[in-house]
């Protein structure tokens, strides 16, 4: 058996051994509601996931300007490896939106009730996120486009070498994919927890979430590919024969 005021009392009082004073647990512990002040048991995993939201997204950031030096210097291996980081961070960011829906939505409404008019699109992680990938765009073709002359149609199609101009360009488009899939998730997490018929604490229309969730940081990126589509498919016009002889019914166009 378990003596739960113990087990609270000794999350509180970490024992602060060197490894406890170079990651500053304590500090980072003292970072969420003492326990015994929490409105639910919930409201503890409720801080933590977004403590954690917070802190991949610090080295999102953090990555993201690192990555804008290596293009600068040329070096993109570098870039390359960090554009992997970031990726996977952004996936589990996804990932880590699940565990809240391990949280009922009764349980969530008195956290709810503890959040003032707070608003996760007040979150300065995911506010300096958005700044970035303009700058990061500008320094991609200035690294690697304006010294050839080369056109995003070029490096994809064109002039298509599968070479570094290309590498890191899919590494951007990944980014952008993926930040689009957070925040798909993240509207399903709103569905699964206050329902999409409702309003945030600011009084906003939730269904306003779904513009974000549209919104690509590197249009040139995702426009090519329908470009190619276009100018690829000029040479059968609108619709394809078949191939097989059969008609084309619905559904069949790939
Ligand atoms: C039960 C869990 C959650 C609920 C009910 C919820 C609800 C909401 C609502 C209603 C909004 C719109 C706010 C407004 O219009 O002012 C919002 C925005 C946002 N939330 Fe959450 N949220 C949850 C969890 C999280 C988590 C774990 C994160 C972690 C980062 C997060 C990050 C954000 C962000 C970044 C926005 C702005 C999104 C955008 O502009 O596309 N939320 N959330």
């Amino acid at each position: 058996m378990l003596d739960k005021n113990d087990v609270h009392h000794r999350i509180e009082t970490p024992d602060m051994k060197d490894y406890g004073v170079y990651l500053a647990v304590d500090r980072l512990l003292d970072c969420q509601k003492p326990l015994a002040d929490l409105c639910t048991p919930d409201e503890l995993q409720f801080q933590i996931v977004h403590q954690v939201e917070e802190l991949w997204m610090k080295l999102i950031a953090f990555t993201l300007a690192e990555i804008d030096g290596h293009m600068a210097a040329g070096e993109t291996m570098r870039v390359l490896s960090l554009f992997t980081r970031v990726h996977q961070l952004m996936r589990l960011m996804t990932d880590q939106l699940s565990l809240l829906e391990t949280m009922s939505p009764f349980d969530y409404q008195s956290i709810r009730l503890q959040l003032g008019n707070g608003s996760g699109q007040e979150s300065p992680g995911f506010q300096l996120l958005l700044t970035l990938p303009q700058p990061l765009w500008a320094r991609y073709k200035a690294a690697y486009l304006d010294p050839t002359t080369r056109s995003v149609a070029d490096v994809y199609d064109t002039g298509y070498q599968h070479d570094e101009a290309y590498m890191v360009a899919e590494a951007l488009i990944e980014f952008d994919e993926l930040f689009q899939i957070f925040r798909a998730h993240h509207i399903y997490l709103i569905h699964r927890s206050i329902g999409m018929g409702s309003k945030s604490l600011k009084g906003r229309p939730v269904e306003l979430l779904n513009a974000g969730a549209r919104h690509r940081f590197f249009p040139e990126l995702w426009d090519i590919r329908a470009e190619m589509t276009d100018r690829w498919g000029a040479e059968y016009g609108v619709k394809r024969d078949s191939i097989s002889g059969a008609p084309a019914g619905h559904g069949s166009g790939l």
